[in-house]
């Protein structure tokens, strides 16, 4: 299954009950080039989470805090429990944000404890991960991300109620975001972390967002990468046009119908289905469109066409393997289909095929990487 964006907007220590009745009304304008699309949320000071709920309640957009306790409610002046934003109607709760963890000593056993709070009471959490910019010189970023998450695995078990925010923490509030590559690799080394400590199937579903000087204008370029499912915005989510950053990160359509081409004995209709392919001839321009490249992968088995978009075309050299992800391969009328819709990855990998047959061409595939 792919995985449904997610774009999270941390309004942190800011505004006023107008400047929030203000901007809920641009939500609520926005809200229709998202809708069920891409799941949003926002998240408030504490005293205004009732009343930002009620404000954008005819929206797609859910409230959540920006912190929970890490004990049960009890005697302890100034916390609420997850327990008691659950039956205060409160969904979804940020954890482990970068400016919890260095301004407010926020340890990785106490986020650990959050979390479990958090999954014992069911309300979902935005785990927040990253590194500082000394630690991104050192090149131990994926050390970082490492021990945070390695903190935290044993408290989940439930893992649709988790999303991981990577926010490289020299990129939060600076202006200077991530490089859509920097970011990308970040991601794939967190996603390969969870697939190892966890399992390949959790790994694949779970959402990982990035967060750090995300704009309308840069969050495109970096939407496009595989691995990016979505944001965790700050300073941008308190502009009106937060909307266009959820709106940009709606799938793309495919752009032309699927070819299909006539094969035997392949059976029907699966989702998710992952395959590797050598790269066995030259992309080759698509005519009458401008970016579209026509690219043949394939293994011993088979070779399949993949219309392939943007950047990613880099990755097709003749003789390299590519790994296409989450393709959705279906059997119509005796013909096979497989559609790799923009949430499916198509990377370099590390595998490799021994040899390929060009003669058993089992499908077309439409392949986007763009937004439209
Ligand atoms: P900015 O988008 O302002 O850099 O903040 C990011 C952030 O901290 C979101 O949690």
């Amino acid at each position: 299954m792919p995985r449904k964006p997610f774009v999270g907007g941390n309004w942190k220590s800011n505004g006023t009950i107008e400047s929030a009745k203000t901007l809920c009304a641009s939500l609520n304008s926005g809200a229709a080039a998202y809708r069920n699309k891409v799941e949003a949320v926002v998240c408030p000071i504490t005293p205004q989470i009732s009343l930002v709920n009620k404000l954008v309640r005819k929206s797609p957009m859910k409230v959540g805090a920006q912190n929970v306790s890490a004990s049960k409610e009890g005697a302890f002046t100034g916390e609420v429990s997850a327990g008691q934003l659950k039956d205060s109607g409160i969904q979804w709760t940020l954890i482990g944000h970068s400016e919890r963890r260095t301004k407010y000593g926020e340890t990785d056993e106490v986020t650990a404890q959050k979390i479990e709070q958090c999954q014992e009471a069911g309300v979902s959490v935005i785990f927040c991960i990253g590194e500082l910019l000394e630690e991104r010189e050192a090149g131990k970023t994926d050390d970082v991300n490492k021990r945070m998450m390695d903190a935290v695995y044993g408290k989940i078990k439930d893992w649709k109620k988790v999303v991981v925010a990577y926010e490289p923490v020299w990129a939060i509030g600076t202006g200077k975001v991530a490089t859509p590559e920097q970011a990308q690799d970040a991601h794939a080394a967190i996603r390969k972390m969870i697939s190892s400590a966890v399992s390949e199937e959790v790994a694949d579903a779970v959402r990982i967002l990035y967060g750090g000087s995300v704009t309308p204008e840069n969050c495109k370029d970096l939407i496009d990468k595989p691995d990016i499912d979505g944001f965790l915005v700050g300073g941008a989510s308190l502009k009106p046009t937060f909307t266009d950053i959820i709106a940009a990160c709606v799938p793309a359509i495919p752009l032309k119908k699927p070819k299909f081409m006539k094969v035997d004995g392949v059976e029907p209709a699966a989702r998710g289905v992952n395959f590797f392919g050598k790269v066995v001839k030259a992309p080759t321009k698509v005519e009458g469109s401008e970016d579209l490249m026509e690219v043949v992968v394939g293994d011993d088995t088979a070779i399949v066409t993949l219309s392939v978009r943007g950047d990613r075309v880099k990755v097709c050299e003749v003789g390299k393997t590519v790994r296409v992800q989450n393709a959705h391969v279906s059997m119509i009328k005796g013909f096979i289909r497989v559609a790799v819709d923009k949430w499916s990855a198509l990377k370099p990998a590390e595998e490799e095929v021994a040899s390929v047959n060009e003669k058993k061409d089992m499908s077309g595939v439409e392949y986007e990487l763009t937004n439209n």
